[in-house]
């Protein structure tokens, strides 16, 4: 029986979360793994509809998410988790909640995040368009023991997934 682990990427917007989710479940279910991806975007359309930004609302979305990633990971399934998740203490909370837990800091400076700006919002907060944004005008604590750090300005993709890889392989959730 597979063993169930939950991955959380945290990090800016921009840094890299979801492409690295989604790579990583590419490789895992070419294994053969049982795998899902919960993401932030993807959450806010359905699950944690109607949630803003506030400190109150983003910790309503990381608890919910870390219920269903509690009862897929409890299952078996290797849950990919990517949200921004600011807040340490609300992390830390997931964690102990699911057990099975590996945290990866998707660490990118905040220029070059904004140099990426994707979705074009890094220049609607700097243009006062967008209020609390992270990295601009609200906080983003960064992880202090994550077991995976990845550098997503100056490592490519493969070299992120590897490091990953390595962590779960090391505990044992992954055959090497
Ligand atoms: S979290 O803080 O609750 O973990 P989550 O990962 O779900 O955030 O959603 C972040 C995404 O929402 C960002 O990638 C961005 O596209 C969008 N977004 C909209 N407003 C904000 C904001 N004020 N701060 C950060 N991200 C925002």
């Amino acid at each position: 029986m597979q063993k169930g682990v939950t991955v959380w990427f945290t990090g800016l917007s921009g840094a890299g979360k979801s492409t690295l989710a989604q790579a990583l479940y590419r490789v895992l279910r070419d294994r053969g793994l049982r795998v899902e991806v919960l993401d932030g975007d993807v959450i806010r359309t359905n699950l944690s509809k109607g949630l803003g930004f506030s400190k109150e609302d983003r910790d309503t979305n990381i608890r919910r998410v870390g219920f269903v990633a509690d009862l897929l990971t409890r299952n078996g399934v290797i849950c990919l988790a990517a949200l921004i998740s600011p807040y340490r203490a609300i992390r830390r909370e997931t964690r102990e909640r699911i057990g099975s837990f590996l945290e990866v800091f998707v660490d990118c400076p905040l220029e070059v995040c904004e140099a990426r700006d994707v979705k074009g919002l890094y220049r609607r907060a700097r243009a006062g368009e967008i209020r609390g944004f992270t990295g601009i005008d609200d906080p983003y604590e960064s992880p202090e023991s994550a077991e995976v750090v990845v550098h997503t300005d100056r490592e490519t993709v493969e070299e992120s997934l590897a490091k990953i890889l390595s962590a779960l392989e090391e505990r044992g959730y992954l055959a090497p």
